[in-house]
């Protein structure tokens, strides 16, 4: 049995938890195909994340995981709830999860740290993680100044664990490209926006549609942190937030985040569509 079997998965293929974007019914439409489906828990209370957790469960039988950022000012709560509702697996992001790993341990939660670099790769391979999520620049969403290209090779020279590629990943010739480069697996965000079953706001799922090369650009977003946002939408506001473009599809304030793979996005499909496209060659 190999490593992603263990995890009870079909195919070694994450879907990206996304803030605010990757709802209960994505996240199982995802699971149900036998590749992981994960939360976003970022902007979330510990109950709306229990709530998730609970609804996403009565969607689907396979393991699904959760996305804790670490620097959320209620990441203990969250944490403590992942624990309760012993979550199979998080993913986590901007931040050190040292402090957190004897609660999920004592669990049995596996963890996967996203790391932007070696030398963050390199922490994280000196706790007791299940594998890494490298992710490059070419990634919706916050993000760090490598490319997936160089990163992954770098990476899976010195880890042991399954390490899986993010950032740019749209085909199964994206998912065979990675493999060769040594990764052990996918993570994708981006194209699981498009998915029918992933709830963000209709102009959201159109402007990715729309998008075409050069279609996404480095922004400030209100936390104060860069992301890949899609070109057009809010390029004057200061205040963009993702919340505003996932839930109400602001074209003023909204920070559409997506990642480079959005200007090849043609329509919205549903995710077992997107699946078969990862794992088959067409
Ligand atoms: C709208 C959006 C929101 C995201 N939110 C998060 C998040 O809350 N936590 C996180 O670790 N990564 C987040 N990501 C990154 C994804 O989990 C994933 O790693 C990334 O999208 C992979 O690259 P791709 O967009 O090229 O597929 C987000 C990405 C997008 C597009």
């Amino acid at each position: 049995m190999n490593w992603y079997q263990k995890l009870g998965l079909k195919y070694p293929i994450f879907q990206g938890g996304m803030a605010w974007a990757s709802n209960s019914e994505l996240v199982a439409a995802v699971s149900n195909t036998g590749a992981l489906g994960i939360i976003g828990s970022g902007g979330r209370s510990a109950k709306q994340l229990q709530i998730m957790i609970q609804r996403t469960r009565q969607l689907t039988q396979h393991p699904f995981g959760v996305n804790l950022m670490l620097l959320a000012p209620n990441i203990q709560e969250l944490v403590k709830i992942v624990c309760q509702e012993k979550v199979a697996i998080v993913t986590t992001g901007a931040g050190n999860p040292i402090k957190y790993f004897p609660q999920l341990k004592a669990t049995g939660i596996k963890v996967f740290p996203v790391v932007p670099n070696v030398k963050i790769a390199q922490k994280m391979l000196q706790f007791p993680i299940n594998g890494l999520i490298a992710e490059g620049i070419e990634a919706g969403g916050h993000i760090g100044t490598e490319t997936t290209f160089t990163l992954i090779p770098q990476i899976a020279a010195i880890s042991d664990l399954p390490v899986l590629a993010a950032g740019g990943i749209y085909d199964y010739w994206d998912y065979q490209a990675a493999t060769v480069l040594g990764a052990a697996g996918i993570q994708a965000g981006t194209i699981f926006l498009a998915a029918r079953e992933c709830q963000i706001a209709s102009n959201y799922q159109q402007l990715l549609c729309q998008s075409s090369n050069p279609g996404t650009m480095l922004a400030k977003t209100s936390t104060g942190y860069w992301a890949r946002v899609l070109k057009n939408p809010g390029q004057s506001s200061t205040n963009r937030s993702l919340k505003a473009a996932v839930e109400d599809g602001d074209l003023e304030n909204g920070a559409f985040m997506a990642g480079q793979v959005a200007d090849r996005i043609t329509q919205i499909e549903p995710v077992v569509k997107i699946i078969n496209r990862l794992v088959h060659a067409n």
